[in-house]
């Protein structure tokens, strides 16, 4: 079954409050225009076509995913354990003159203050397999949810030449963990999240391997961080980058996974 972990809530709100101001800028740079394009255009094949829906943004920081959703005519619940990262969202909602489609509450994604039921699409992209039993239990049945999660073979590759013990034993244990951006998830392979989600009450209905791809292209760091690029080339970055990210032979390459699953 999908468990709770404790990770300390202060310390994750105040690292996320430090980041606030930067966080938009990275999605400035080419390898942010490609990874937040990417990150959309799969999103798309899953919203519902009803307008009329609840959808919540859970650790939905600045608003990234919350203001397009706005602006295709949803209303959104956004929600964020960082008032710093809420508040650079609802800065930015209120100058794109869509603040009233949303509602902004802070909260952590593992002890989130809806009812059962309460939303028929769920995203959370941050936050790891922590928060999916609280996920789920906010979703109604038949509705979506959408989770990032960190992946076990990624993490196992990358932190193999610093530390091979660690690395190997991360991908015989289970459960795994690891650090990701200064905090501590279970990392999990993709079979291992489609059976936990299973458990949990998901049809699973596709995994996706999204991050870390520019690298593997290899991909020069000044291209990556350059804020000025070639139109075509980012066209070609983003549709490889989409299609690598439906490659299941490659999956264990990615940092981090996104399942998409329907509630039973
Ligand atoms: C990498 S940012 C992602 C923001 C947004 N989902 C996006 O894709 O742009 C991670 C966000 O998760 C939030 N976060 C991390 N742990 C959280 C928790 N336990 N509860 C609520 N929010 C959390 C952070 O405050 C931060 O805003």
């Amino acid at each position: 079954m999908i468990e709770d972990a404790s990770r300390d809530s202060g310390g994750i709100r105040k690292g996320w409050d430090e980041r606030a101001n930067r966080y938009d800028a990275w999605y400035g740079t080419f390898q942010g225009a490609v990874e937040h394009q990417v990150d959309w255009e799969l999103l798309r094949a899953y919203l519902p076509q009803n307008r009329d829906v609840n959808i919540l943004d859970a650790a939905g920081g600045t608003g990234r995913i919350t203001l397009p959703l706005t602006k295709m005519g949803y209303s959104v619940t956004l929600c964020d354990i960082s008032p710093a990262m809420l508040n650079v969202a609802r800065q930015k909602l209120l100058r794109e003159g869509v603040l009233d489609k949303v509602e902004i509450l802070e909260c952590d994604v593992r002890k989130l203050r809806f009812a059962d039921e309460s939303f028929d699409f769920v995203l959370c992209w941050n936050g790891g397999i922590e928060a999916a039993k609280e996920l789920i239990r906010v979703t109604r049945k038949g509705g979506r949810i959408s989770i990032f999660l960190v992946n076990k073979w990624a993490a196992a590759i990358g932190g193999f030449s610093r530390d091979s013990t660690s690395a190997l034993a991360l991908i015989k244990s289970t459960p795994g963990y690891v650090e990701d951006e200064g905090e501590r998830y279970r990392a999990v392979s993709a079979e291992e999240a489609r059976e936990l989600f299973k458990a949990g009450g998901i049809r699973v209905m596709d995994i996706y391997a999204v991050c870390g791809w520019m690298d593997v292209l290899r991909i020069p760091q000044e291209v990556q961080r350059s804020r000025d690029w070639d139109e075509q080339f980012f066209s070609q970055a983003v549709e490889m980058v989409l299609r690598l990210a439906k490659e299941p032979s490659v999956r264990g390459m990615s940092r981090h996974l996104v399942l998409y699953g329907e509630k039973m």
